[in-house]
């Protein structure tokens, strides 16, 4: 037995497989039920007395449930006797909404970050940080971002042929031209105008030619798949040869994998913070690292 647990979230029990297996550690599933009236029963697949426990919750899909399950999870593991309970949020839900988009709103980021106070640190995988400078300003316990750029950036390079990157928007230079800096190859970030969570428009900024290039999108998330559509609209317009969309986060919300398909690319690649088909990236390596160092 070790002295270190990883417990598998309902979203998330492969990752927090794969996570224990390089860190040495146990591993259990948490076991949920449901009471007849809908509320949330929860379980510790073991003891954690004096056990340092890691929580991996990817919050997609469900975020809502998910969440009652990760507080359920830490709070339990605390009064329980853990030593230190980590939360390891691959994906990190409702960070978008990170302002008073419109008069009377709820400005959600604030609030989860405020709920998920009983864990006693926190790391989450490329979170959607737009308007905040990074977790920490939002959190009150110790929280940290990692990023998959590195993995992204191997895969792009073991797996596409001359590749040229293209972020959709200003926020993307995160991942587009940071991953583009790590392999030296070309890109350009597009600029996009949101008018509705459905509805975006995205135009190129720069003069790049894309014609017969392997063209790789790279974003954050891909939610409903419109942002990407737009952007695989404009390569196929300047007739790219390969058009490969490539995200952290797989939401893939009303069937997006279906319409980007549809819509003209050649291959979509996710990491598994959201477990899909999609999930070529696997995200456990740079969480280990993360809580060895
Ligand atoms: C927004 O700023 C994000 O970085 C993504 O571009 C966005 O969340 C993707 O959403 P969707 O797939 O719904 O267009």
């Amino acid at each position: 037995m070790s002295n270190t647990a990883v417990l598998g979230g309902t979203n998330s029990k492969e990752l927090a497989k794969k996570l224990a297996k390089r860190i040495n550690a146990d591993y259990g599933a948490l076991i949920t039920d449901k009471f007849p009236d809908g509320e949330t029963y929860l379980k510790l697949p073991f003891s954690v007395e004096g056990k340092k426990v890691i929580i991996v919750e990817g919050m997609h899909p469900n975020p809502n449930e998910i969440l009652i399950e990760t507080i359920f999870a830490a709070r339990t593991a605390k009064e329980l006797g853990a030593t230190e309970v980590v939360l390891v949020a691959p994906y990190l839900a409702y960070l978008r909404q990170d302002k008073r988009f419109h008069p009377l709103e709820c400005w959600s980021n604030r609030i989860i970050s405020a709920i998920l106070h009983f864990a006693d640190r926190i790391i989450a995988i490329d979170p959607h940080i737009q308007r905040i400078t990074d977790l920490q300003s939002i959190f009150k316990i110790p929280a940290k971002q990692i990023t998959a750029n590195a993995l992204i950036a191997e895969y792009i390079q073991k797996n596409i042929k001359e590749p040229v990157i293209l972020g959709p928007d200003e926020e993307s230079y995160q991942w587009a031209e940071k991953i583009a800096e790590r392999i030296h190859v070309e890109v350009t970030v597009l600029r996009k105008k949101r008018y509705t969570s459905r509805h975006v428009t995205i135009k190129l900024k720069t003069d790049i030619n894309l014609k017969g290039r392997n063209v790789v999108i790279v974003d954050d998330i891909i939610s409903s798949g419109h942002t990407m559509i737009e952007v695989i609209k404009q390569a196929k317009k300047m007739k790219a040869k390969t058009i490969t969309c490539l995200a952290v986060h797989g939401i893939f919300a009303e069937n997006a994998l279906v319409k980007l398909k549809k819509a003209g690319a050649t291959s979509i690649i996710t990491t598994n913070t959201v477990l899909n088909k999609t999930s070529k990236i696997d995200v456990s390596s740079i969480i280990a690292d993360e809580l060895k160092g």
